[in-house]
């Protein structure tokens, strides 16, 4: 029910709300960092997502009366949104990447890699030709394992996850996209369950955040898994083991890129000798590198 005191109460077309989820959202202090990175656009992806009005709609479907179902549908997300801090995503049970939907819960990441970037651009210059075979180490909802699947549609798609809840995500995503016949999903510790076989290109987004640095995240961050997020002590526990048992699954010319956030400098510091490329995003983002097999 809404409080009769809050500008949502006498809101009544998306724009209204809209305008006051907007205002409802600052005042909360609400953290943005899956997908929207303001209080207004957030606004704008959830009320939008909920009551399903494309995000190029006429005026009219903007500023047409809403009928009270649809108005309190929309109002009750919103008021979950400030009252439990859950990424929109998790109300709506979708995100976006790649511009492809996915199915997300919370025993997974919210999508938002760059990623998405370097997949759009088919990994171009750093891949000289069309990879055959792809692992994605830490798949989560299995978004880049399927964006990449999508964009080489000859490709076979390896996609690795240590959580059986997570792998349950991914599975409905690859159903949804028609992947299951390149797609391979595969519970396994990193390389420890995955029988012995070579890739053109190795994709990983791991747990990157130091067990101190988790603790202290927004509210928000707190509904992901922590397995998807926490990555040991300093944050590279998982870094350190694909880096150890890439080189003896990438062909000779394969490549590994990897995630790992505002781990940059510890990674130069860690890995001194390790012949990194550190990666440029137009589209905003960082932290990621390429390694190329011969350089393992
Ligand atoms: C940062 S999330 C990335 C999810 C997804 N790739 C994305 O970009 O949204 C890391 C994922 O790694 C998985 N993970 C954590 N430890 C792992 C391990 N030892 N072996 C395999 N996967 C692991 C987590 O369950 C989580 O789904």
């Amino acid at each position: 029910m809404t409080n009769l005191l809050s500008p949502l109460s006498s809101a009544n077309t998306v724009r209204q709300l809209v305008e006051s989820a907007t205002e409802l959202f600052e005042q909360a202090d609400l953290f943005y960092g899956h997908g929207t990175d303001n209080a207004q656009d957030e606004a704008v992806y959830l009320v939008f997502s909920i009551l399903e009005v494309p995000f190029d709609a006429p005026e009219s479907a903007i500023d047409d009366p809403l009928s009270d179902q649809r108005c309190e549908q929309a109002k009750a997300i919103i008021q979950q949104r400030i009252e439990t801090r859950q990424p929109a995503a998790y109300l709506l049970g979708e995100a976006w990447f790649c511009g492809l939907p996915f199915y997300v819960n919370e025993n997974v990441l919210v999508p938002r890699s760059p990623f998405a970037e370097l997949i759009y651009d088919y990994f171009e210059p750093w891949m000289t030709k069309e990879p055959k075979n792809i692992l994605d180490i830490g798949t989560g909802s299995g978004c880049i394992a399927i964006a990449c699947a999508l964009q080489f549609p000859d490709a076979k798609v390896d996609a690795i996850d240590l959580s059986d809840e997570a792998l349950e995500v991914a599975a409905k995503n690859v159903d949804r996209h028609d992947l299951t016949d390149r797609m391979r999903l595969v519970k396994s510790d990193v390389f420890a369950s995955l029988e012995p076989k070579k890739y053109d290109l190795i994709v990983s987004n791991p747990p990157y955040v130091s067990a101190e640095d988790v603790a202290a995240l927004p509210a928000e961050y707190h509904h992901e898994p922590v397995m998807g997020l926490e990555g040991g002590g300093d944050g590279l526990d998982i870094v350190r083991r694909i880096l150890t048992g890439a080189k003896e699954r990438l062909t000779d010319d394969g490549v590994l890129i990897v995630e790992v956030g505002l781990m940059q400098e510890a990674m130069d510091a860690s890995f001194p000798n390790l012949s990194m490329t550190w990666l440029d995003f137009v589209q905003g983002g960082e932290g990621v590198f390429l390694i190329h097999a011969k350089d393992l």
